[in-house]
């Protein structure tokens, strides 16, 4: 599937514009720049589907992808949220967005929340955790940019998340290390998300 066809469907900046819920959905969340547009370019192994920019807070929609033609599920890049420069209307805006899309969404199968390797979980990240554990969307932690620190690190890092995610009733126990960079992860990932998408 990750091979065939897969088309950039549409930028749905409000919850009306989404398009009608007619095949699984797969979600990509995390902190702005953790990786999310470039990880759906491992994930699809294109070089430009999902947007990838060194600004933080480029994605601002929820960008659809359709993956298979006949379709089969659709990929989400969501807008990325937690940088420092964003206002506070903003930040208000996209809560309420994310929140009244997670729990509206049905066809929604998982989430994947992308945590950057280097720094860990943040407060930020807390706070969407608690959000897919209150709507019951259950959501794989993934790791991103792994290339960037030692294995030790890495490790060190992955056990933290682990403790951590144990405490969260939709948080599934398989946590990815993943490289958008060396494709460390990428197939592992694309084994999870097709399993999400089939049970
Ligand atoms: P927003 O759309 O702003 O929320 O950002 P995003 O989460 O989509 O991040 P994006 O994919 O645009 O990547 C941000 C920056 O990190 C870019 O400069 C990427 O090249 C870089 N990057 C992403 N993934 C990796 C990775 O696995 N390894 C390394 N070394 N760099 C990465
Ligand atoms: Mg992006």
């Amino acid at each position: 599937l990750f091979s065939g066809p897969i088309d950039f469907l549409k930028s749905a900046p409000k919850l009306e514009h989404l398009p009608d819920p007619i095949v699984p959905e797969i979600a990509f969340a995390g902190r702005s720049n953790v990786g999310k547009s470039s990880l759906i370019n491992a994930v699809t192994n294109r070089s430009k589907l999902a947007r990838a920019s060194n600004t933080p807070g480029r994605t601002q929609e929820l960008n659809y992808f359709d993956v298979g033609r006949p379709l089969v599920f659709r990929m989400v890049d969501m807008p990325g949220y937690g940088f420092a420069e964003a206002p506070r209307d903003m930040v208000k805006r996209w809560r309420f967005l994310i929140n009244d899309f997670l729990r509206g969404r049905q066809v929604l199968k998982r989430a994947l929340v992308l945590v950057d390797a280097r720094h860990g979980l943040k407060d930020v990240d807390r706070d969407i955790m608690g959000m897919l554990d209150d709507a019951a969307v259950s959501y794989h932690l993934v790791l991103t940019k792994a290339d960037k620190i030692k294995p030790t690190e890495l490790a060190k890092m992955f056990e933290a998340i682990r403790t951590e995610a144990a405490k969260h009733p939709a948080a599934h126990p398989l946590i990815l290390p993943t490289s958008s960079e060396t494709g460390e992860g990428i197939a592992e990932l694309r084994t999870a998300i097709l399993e999400a998408v089939l049970q």
